[in-house]
């Protein structure tokens, strides 16, 4: 892709990040209409007033491009070589409790290959923004991941996602973890977990159950920042896949290894390459 094209998609998909995060950074604290997706999924009128604006916004600048929305948005109706990957709130359960930790993650896609990902977190305002081949960086400071190459001195993050059979799967791993790593946390939003890895602020980051509008920016954020990216087998990670291993790099095969003795029984469908 032409290297002033993709400026010009980071440039407007980071406004459009800035401008989504102040709604949602106005919206905070005040009551909400929330509505559930299932039994604990829940969307609120912020995620979607944030989404129609980042919809909207692109589909003026890119409007022969396909949308990816968590909350359903739709593109260009053509198959297109570019496709925009979009979590307008990623965090939602923190928002709808008033916890102050939640981002808007924007990602674009070339022929299946993330080119650019862009992470905004309102409350700190923190920019993450990352170009494919162009490094990783926190409101415009080159980022790096941590050196941290002993599991006893990691600090790891997981999420638990909706579905309880995987959480009680997660917890397993977490189990696991405890007794051979310094700290594990739980942040609540897979973007910004992501691109803590990224800035060196944690280490290493496993969930099954994401969504690619849950990793998509923040997995190439890792990947620029120096960092690795899997599966949680250590195979290719893919953007559709539902789950993911990020880390420093340095850690990955340990953490693979603590991973690799509890399997889980579903294969994740196999689409598109992040390393490609
Ligand atoms: C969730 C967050 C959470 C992760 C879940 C995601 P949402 O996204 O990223 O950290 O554990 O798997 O679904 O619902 O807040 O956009
Ligand atoms: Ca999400
Ligand atoms: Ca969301």
């Amino acid at each position: 892709m032409d290297a002033t094209i993709l400026d010009e998609y980071a440039r407007h998909a980071e406004e459009t990040a800035r401008e989504a995060g102040a709604i949602l950074r106005d919206r905070f604290g005040q009551p909400h209409e929330i509505r559930f997706k299932g039994a604990i999924d829940l969307v609120t009128d912020a995620d979607r007033a944030a989404e129609d604006l980042i919809a909207r916004r692109l589909r003026e600048a890119c409007p022969d491009h396909e949308l990816l929305c968590e909350e359903g948005s739709l593109g260009a109706a053509l198959p297109s070589t570019y496709r925009w990957v979009v979590d307008p709130l990623d965090g939602t359960t923190n928002f709808a409790h008033g916890l102050p930790t939640f981002a808007v993650s924007i990602a674009l896609e070339a022929s299946g290959i993330p080119v650019i990902g862009v992470v905004y977190d309102p409350m700190r305002d923190e920019l993450f923004t990352a170009r494919r081949g162009q490094g990783a960086f926190l409101n415009g400071v080159p980022i790096r991941v941590s050196n941290t190459d002993a599991l006893i001195s990691s600090i790891l993050v997981t999420g638990f996602s909706y579905d309880f059979a995987r959480r009680a799967h997660q917890a397993e791993i977490w189990r696991d973890f405890l007794t051979r790593v310094q700290a594990i946390r739980q942040t609540g939003s897979a973007a910004l977990n992501l691109c803590y890895i990224a800035a060196g602020r944690l280490d290493g980051y496993w969930e099954r159950g994401i969504q690619p509008w849950d990793v998509a920016a923040g997995a190439l954020m890792v990947v620029e920042a120096g960092g690795t990216v899997s599966d949680l087998a250590g195979g290719v990670y893919r953007s559709d896949d539902r789950e993911i291993l990020a880390s420093n790099g340095s850690l990955h095969d340990q953490l693979l290894a603590v991973i690799g003795r509890h399997p889980f029984g579903d294969a994740p469908p196999a689409t598109i390459q992040l390393g490609a």
